[in-house]
């Protein structure tokens, strides 16, 4: 008997693989509707699919040792590739998720303290108090309103941003912060052709014009904010513990030297436009799939309401929440919030026999490898138990990668994992989420991958609140 797959499961949709890889302009066209759409049945079976093409030589990996091979034996010889800079660098800047070489290393060694445990555990207030926000917004909805969950997931990962960020009241206009932020990533959220071709910068980008206004906005009141925590710094005046002033304060352990104003606001751009979709996206796929599993459902409230009391989670109430961190680990694994990583080899290579000339973009799909027929035990379904002892023990740390691995794995891990388990153990605590009759869900790469028509979700109030 297999304990895991003896399980009912449901099993989540998404688009059906294709039989064959589409030609030229299909293959546009679907990168431009819906990159989920581009992958074959062979990407799912096949541990490696080479190919040449207009876009040069492409390697699809899902052989856990090649991974391991590209991201972390060999990364020196892999950048992140032009594609993913063309597409995340304008609205990114030079922070650490586009920065590459020496300005990477720098900036890695001087920010990775900032993510530590004892740190991320000094947020837990500020995530606790933007989930309470929401549950009692939820709260003083009649039973049976539509709300719409993805939404209203944004929100809340903004806010805990907001506030791990900036602290609360620092921000002069924190709604219109959270505005400007929205409407800033919107305009850039979208693969561009002229991205895929590799025209230059100079070349406008419809969705990027648009944003303009919300661009200049939001980076002037980033600007605004670091001016006057630097002045409160300067005039040594109790400063908050956010992450702005560790920003502020960050010095690298090996020269000293501290980050230049334009790091720190790149950094601040990219801590907000890394972390808010992606949690977002992990806690509104999250409670989808809660929704559609009785069985899951039933498992998940027992667990939260046997720790939980009410009031705020504390660090020891998050370790002993094992089976909802499972539940967010299995979405991640069915929908990756980040479904896509690449590099270029930049000199030849060799993986596991695999020859990986110069220029190759190793393509790491997370989507796909998750869904590998050799690599797990009925992909297809969602069974969080896959995340718990002993069957856990069983995962390839290379077959699993929400964050990715190596040098340049996700620096926030730590800080999305302890901000999902609170909101969604919050929500869970007081309020039960249906999905809304009829409503079709249908996820969608882009950048990130979320539910394409929202999420709309109809509520019910439990237990006793917050
Ligand atoms: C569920 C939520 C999240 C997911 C799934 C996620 C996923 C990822 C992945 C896959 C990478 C590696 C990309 C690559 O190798 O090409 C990454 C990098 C990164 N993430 Fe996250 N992330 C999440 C939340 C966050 C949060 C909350 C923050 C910051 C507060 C953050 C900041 C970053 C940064 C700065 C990098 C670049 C690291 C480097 O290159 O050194 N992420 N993330």
């Amino acid at each position: 008997m297999d304990t895991l797959t003896d399980l009912p499961a449901f099993h989540p949709p998404v688009p059906t693989p294709r039989q064959d890889s589409p030609g030229l302009i299909g293959l546009l066209l679907a990168l431009r509707r819906n990159p989920l759409t581009t992958w074959t049945e062979r990407h799912f079976r096949e541990k490696v699919i080479v190919g040449d093409g207009v876009l040069g030589r492409i390697m699809v990996a899902n052989d856990p040792a090649i991974i391991r091979h590209v991201l972390v034996d060999n990364a020196g010889n892999y950048r992140k590739d032009d594609l993913q800079m063309r597409v995340l660098a304008p609205g990114l800047g030079r922070g650490l998720l586009t920065a590459d070489g020496e300005e990477w290393r720098l900036q890695r060694r001087t920010m990775a303290p900032l993510f530590t445990p004892r740190n991320v555990a000094g947020f837990h207030p500020a995530m606790n108090e933007a989930a309470d926000r929401l549950v009692r917004r939820w709260r003083r909805r009649p039973d049976g309103r539509i709300v719409d969950v993805s939404l209203d997931m944004t929100r809340v990962t903004l806010d805990v941003l907001e506030r791990t960020i900036f602290t609360s009241g620092i921000s002069r206009n924190p709604d219109a912060l959270g505005r400007a932020i929205t409407r800033y990533f919107e305009g850039l959220g979208r693969i561009d052709p002229v991205d895929i071709f590799g025209l230059p910068a100079w070349i406008p980008r419809i969705g990027r014009l648009r944003a303009r206004p919300a661009i200049r906005f939001f980076e002037e009141m980033v600007r605004d904010l670091i001016a006057a925590r630097k002045t409160l710094l300067a005039q040594g005046q109790p400063a908050p513990r956010d992450l702005l002033t560790l920003l502020l304060e960050a010095a690298d352990p090996e020269t000293g030297k501290g980050l230049s104003d334009l790091d720190v606001n790149a950094n601040i751009v990219t801590f907000i436009g890394a972390g808010h979709e992606t949690t977002a996206n992990a806690l509104s796929w999250s409670l989808y799939l809660i929704s559609q599993d009785e069985r899951v459902r039933t498992l998940i409230e027992a667990e939260i309401d046997r720790v939980l009391s009410p009031g705020p989670i504390v660090a020891d109430q998050i370790e002993r929440l094992v089976y909802t961190r499972a539940v967010i680990e299995e979405a991640m694994r069915l929908y990756p919030p980040a479904p896509f990583l690449s590099r270029a080899a930049i000199a030849d290579d060799d993986a596991g026999g695999f020859a990986i000339p110069a220029g190759t973009v190793v393509t790491i799909a997370p989507y796909v490898l998750h869904r590998h027929e050799t690599l797990w035990r009925d992909p297809s379904a969602f069974r969080p138990e896959r995340f718990l002892s002993p069957q856990r023990e069983e995962i390839d740390r290379f077959a699993y990668l929400p964050f990715g691995a190596g040098p340049r794995v996700c620096i926030g891990a730590t800080f999305a994992l302890q901000e999902a388990i609170i909101v969604l153990a919050s929500i869970v605590r007081s309020v039960r989420l249906d999905l809304a009759p009829g409503h079709d869900v249908d996820p969608l790469h882009r950048i990130t991958l979320r539910p394409r028509h929202g999420m709309p979700m109809m509520l019910k109030a439990r237990g006793k609140g917050v």
